[in-house]
């Protein structure tokens, strides 16, 4: 098992699968949308998938727009939770077909924020791809449009996705299990 920072991490979804996924996802999603994409990376944690993303878009003969926003929740526990922009894209929306790309899927509130607001700037379209679907925690009806992987209930980490600031850099998606001996 790896040990990162004297942590051991089991790993959830190796470099290699993660690859071959998103060639996968990058074929279904140039054939839904052939012209004038207008990717949007949510960071933080999607900046590795997204890139890995729009490389496989570019192999499959798709080339799209690429920006980026970065989102906050804020609200924990029983306080009603909401979104905020903490920096937002450069690019006019309107008309547009928008594909959101973020790492994981959870309540569906990072996305829905980020859908209706594309909306509301008069996207024509908006689609979304997330790497990871934690189904059992969604809180509202949120489905993505192009899915990596169901993910187990458990907080993950790696390839983009942090626990306090950590582990973002590993090529692979996993769990913290504890600490190494
Ligand atoms: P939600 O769908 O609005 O609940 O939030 C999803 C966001 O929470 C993701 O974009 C991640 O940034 C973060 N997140 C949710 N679950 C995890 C996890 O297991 N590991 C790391 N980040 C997570
Ligand atoms: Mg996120």
């Amino acid at each position: 098992m790896p040990v990162v920072r004297g942590k051991n991490i089991e790993q959830l979804f190796s470099a290699e699968v993660i690859a071959s996924r998103n060639k996968e996802m990058a074929e279904e999603i140039v054939k839904g949308k052939t012209n004038d994409l207008l990717v949007i990376s949510v960071l933080k944690g999607s900046f590795i998938f997204a890139a890995d993303l729009i490389r496989a878009m570019h192999s499959a003969g798709l080339a799209p727009e690429v920006e980026f926003i970065t989102l906050s929740s804020y609200g924990t526990g029983t306080v009603s939770q909401g979104v905020k922009i903490i920096k937002d894209i450069d690019s006019d929306v309107h008309g547009r077909d928008v594909l959101l790309i973020d790492d994981i899927l959870e309540s569906g509130r990072t996305l829905r924020f980020a859908k209706e607001l594309m909306y509301e700037r008069g996207a024509n379209s908006v689609s979304l791809a997330v790497l990871l679907d934690k189904k059992v925690k969604r809180q509202t009806e949120l489905e993505a449009d192009y899915v990596g992987f169901e993910c187990p209930d458990y907080f993950v980490v790696g390839y983009g996705m942090d626990v306090a600031y950590a582990f973002r850099e590993l090529p692979f998606v996993g769990i913290v299990t504890g600490d190494a001996e």
